[in-house]
């Protein structure tokens, strides 16, 4: 088992407030990194692990089979996690985690055209089933589409570029590789704007990794389903290491903290909307230095966390009810 070390343990344990009797959702499982330490938490609860990576899912499942039925393995999307907790639990859960992108047994160990420093098929698929591959996207899509992919999920400012290099490379020969497409994207950024810190390739690959595996797409459903699927006073957690990403977050998390949105004259509220949850970190939290040391790839992480409120009546009416009293 080729094991990828979790970021932001102590943050993710401490603002989840990990109970002894939780029911926590762990949609983003890898090889349980997270849910390792919140299976040593839990005494009477259980824990549902969602990954769409089958291969991945074998070793956590061999991980964790001390814990028999306080683990509960799911492989699928967690675009499906309505459905999962229906089946799976039949009610609310205390926690909802996400660890968003791909583990280190992605990058080092699956041979799947993860790295642009080894040598390996471009596929990029985290779950095996689909059919578009990172071959696909850089041998067939037009230049226009290829651009827009590298600079929406990239953020890549030499994305067009980039695409025009692609496209001229694959009229000589298809670009099969992970090597193959990280040399184009070197050659295609000027040397004085390589990036310091990163390979010149990180950004197109993290953005053709993305576009492969529609991960931005089926965010906001997913966390919408999440923080809907926790009981009152659950907590909602999610890591995430692309700004994308975290805009989404961050973006969900505000609306839903917005309460009634009727003009200040209504006598009571006719919207309905309520304040559904109360945010926890008001500033995404980010690793400590001495992680970011030890871990370099925990470097760009962003942790929000929120609490789901008890809130059955309109604030409206509170707040009339609270101003009457
Ligand atoms: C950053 S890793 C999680 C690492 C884990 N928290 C740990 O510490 O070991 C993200 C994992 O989520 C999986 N994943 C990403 N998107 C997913 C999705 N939409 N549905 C299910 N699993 C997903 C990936 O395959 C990957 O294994």
């Amino acid at each position: 088992m080729f094991i990828h070390k979790p970021v932001m343990v102590s943050q993710v344990l401490s603002c989840l407030s990990i109970k002894d009797n939780d029911i926590i959702v762990d949609c983003t499982l890898g090889e349980g990194g997270h849910t390792s330490y919140f299976l040593k938490t839990i005494k009477n609860g259980k824990v549902v692990g969602i990954e769409q990576d089958g291969e991945i899912l074998e070793s956590a499942v061999y991980r964790f089979r001390k814990y028999k039925q306080a683990f509960i393995p799911v492989q699928a999307n967690f675009s499906h996690l309505k459905g999962i907790m229906d089946e799976k639990i039949g009610g609310k859960v205390d926690k909802i985690f996400f660890d968003l992108g791909i583990s280190m047994f992605h990058i080092k160990k699956s041979g799947r055209g993860f790295s642009f420093s080894t040598e390996e098929p471009l596929d990029m698929r985290l779950d095996l089933s689909r059919s578009l591959r990172g071959t696909d996207v850089v041998n067939s899509f037009d230049k226009r589409k290829l651009a827009e992919i590298i600079w929406a999920y990239g953020e890549e400012r030499f994305s067009n570029r980039i695409s025009q290099f692609i496209v001229r490379e694959r009229e000589k020969k298809p670009i099969r590789t992970s090597l193959q497409l990280a040399d184009i994207v070197k050659r295609s950024i000027p040397r004085k704007y390589w990036p310091k810190n990163i390979h010149p390739a990180t950004k197109t690959f993290q953005a053709i990794r993305i576009f492969v595996n529609d991960e931005i797409e089926i965010l906001e459903n997913a966390l919408r389903d999440g923080i809907e699927s926790l009981k009152y006073e659950g907590r909602i957690g999610v890591i995430s290491f692309h700004s994308l990403e975290d805009r989404i977050v961050k973006s969900v998390f505000k609306e839903l903290t917005r309460g009634c949105t009727c003009p200040p004259d209504f006598p009571v509220c006719v919207c309905g909307k309520r304040k559904v949850l109360k945010i926890l970190t008001k500033k995404p939290l980010t690793p400590e230095e001495k992680e970011k040391k030890e871990n370099p790839s925990s470097r760009s992480a962003r942790f929000r966390c929120a609490v789901k409120l008890q809130s059955n009546v309109a604030d409206r009416v509170k707040q009339d009810v609270k101003e009457i009293a």
